[in-house]
């Protein structure tokens, strides 16, 4: 059993990961910790505490609100054109009475981490403030994190904000230079990966048609809140009529990492040029000069990873 805690800005594509966490028999969900990203964290937690209460209201799983900005820098930027002014799409789905923790979202972390000292995965799945908050407060948290797991970051793709910069990142540079210089066990799942992962309108079709009746409320909603996100893939810049799984995909890889292939690289992040803020530079000279050892996932079974997302639902 995987004991996780998913730090997410929970948009369309963190929902579903949630969803996918919360039914998977191998992972245990020890929290979850919100960020601002797509939205702002306050509409992030009450997502996360909706998406709950939709896959398993009797889990318990504590949720603790993080950073309403980044680390540094000034305003926060959103992804609302991409996830909606919601964040779920502008899907409407019942709203939960559970309560947040009295704790921060970084306090939450450090406290775990010494509850499930050598077991804890942390898997970030928007800007990595929060763990960069639980760093400066105790740079040991990076000996008692088993292993971090980052959605975020391009090596040899373009990035999906700006030409060469991934969205996780470029909204918290410094929080990610940190995190990547801090030396905690990190796996980085960026859009080398993600951007092969994808989920159509026909796996939907499919996933609808297995579905049993007690996973029907769960399947509508991530079909509904889907036809905005491939509506955004469709009209963007990607003219692709599917949407990548970015953030379902780094929860499967935590779950199970033999589904990607990664190489360690020296990774440096970029925060101090307009051009290529939140760029994720790889040194891949024979003798790296600059940035911090990460394993960066190269390739992705993603026939093998979409399937075993639909099947947690049927
Ligand atoms: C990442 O940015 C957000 O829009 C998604 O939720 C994902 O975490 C992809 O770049
Ligand atoms: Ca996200």
């Amino acid at each position: 059993m995987k004991k996780m805690i998913i730090d997410a800005d929970t948009g369309i594509d963190d929902a579903l990961a949630i969803l996918y966490a919360l039914k998977s028999p191998s992972i245990k969900v020890e929290g979850i910790t919100t960020v601002f990203g797509n939205i702002n964290v306050e509409k992030a937690t009450d997502n996360t505490l909706r998406m709950i209460q939709l896959a398993a209201p009797s889990y318990e799983v504590p949720v603790a609100q993080g950073a309403g900005k980044p680390l540094k820098r000034g305003n926060p930027q959103f992804g609302t054109h991409v996830h909606g002014a919601n964040g779920i799409g502008n899907v409407e789905i019942p709203a939960s009475a559970q309560q947040v923790l009295d704790e921060a979202a970084a306090d939450f972390i450090l406290r775990k981490s010494h509850e499930l000292e050598g077991e804890l995965i942390l898997v970030t799945l928007g800007r990595m403030t929060n763990l960069a908050h639980a760093i400066e407060k105790d740079p040991d948290v990076c000996q008692r994190i088993k292993h971090v797991y980052v959605m975020g970051g391009a090596v040899a793709v373009p990035g999906n904000v700006t030409p060469v910069s991934e969205a996780n990142i470029w909204g918290d540079p410094e929080a990610a230079e940190l995190v990547f210089d801090s030396g905690v066990p990190l796996t980085m799942v960026g859009l080398d990966v993600t951007m092969k992962t994808l989920l159509t309108g026909e796996h939907l079709d499919r996933l609808q048609q297995a579905c049993g009746e007690e996973n029907d409320e769960m399947v509508n909603f991530i079909r509904e809140s889907h036809r905005f996100y491939f509506d955004f893939y469709r009209s963007s810049n990607y003219f692709i009529d599917a949407a990548p799984i970015h953030d379902p995909l780094t929860i499967l890889i935590a779950e199970d990492p033999s589904i990607v292939t990664t190489q360690q690289m020296n990774v440096k992040v970029v925060c101090d040029s307009e051009l290529c803020s939140g760029m994720t530079v790889a040194d891949l000279r024979r003798k790296s000069l600059i940035g911090s050892p990460i394993n960066v996932c190269t390739n992705v079974d993603a026939a093998l990873a979409v399937d075993r997302l639909l099947h947690a639902f049927i």
